[in-house]
C-alpha cells in the first residue's frame, strides 16, 4: 500500500493491517500508530 500524504509525502507500508491516521496524533503519520487512542486514568 502506498499512502499519499496532503504535503507531498509518500508513504509506502507493507504492514498487512494499515490504517491512515486522521487525528495527527500519530508519530508516524499519515499512517496511524494508535496513538489516537486517549488513556485516562482518573481517581
Ligand atoms: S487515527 Fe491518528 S493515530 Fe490513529
Amino acid at each position: 500500500m502506498v499512502v499519499h500524504g496532503e504535503d507531498g509525502s509518500v508513504v509506502r507500508s507493507e504492514r498487512f493491517v494499515t490504517a491512515v491516521c486522521t487525528c495527527r496524533r500519530s508519530k508516524i503519520y499519515p499512517l496511524c500508530d494508535t496513538s489516537h487512542r486517549e488513556v485516562r486514568r482518573e481517581g
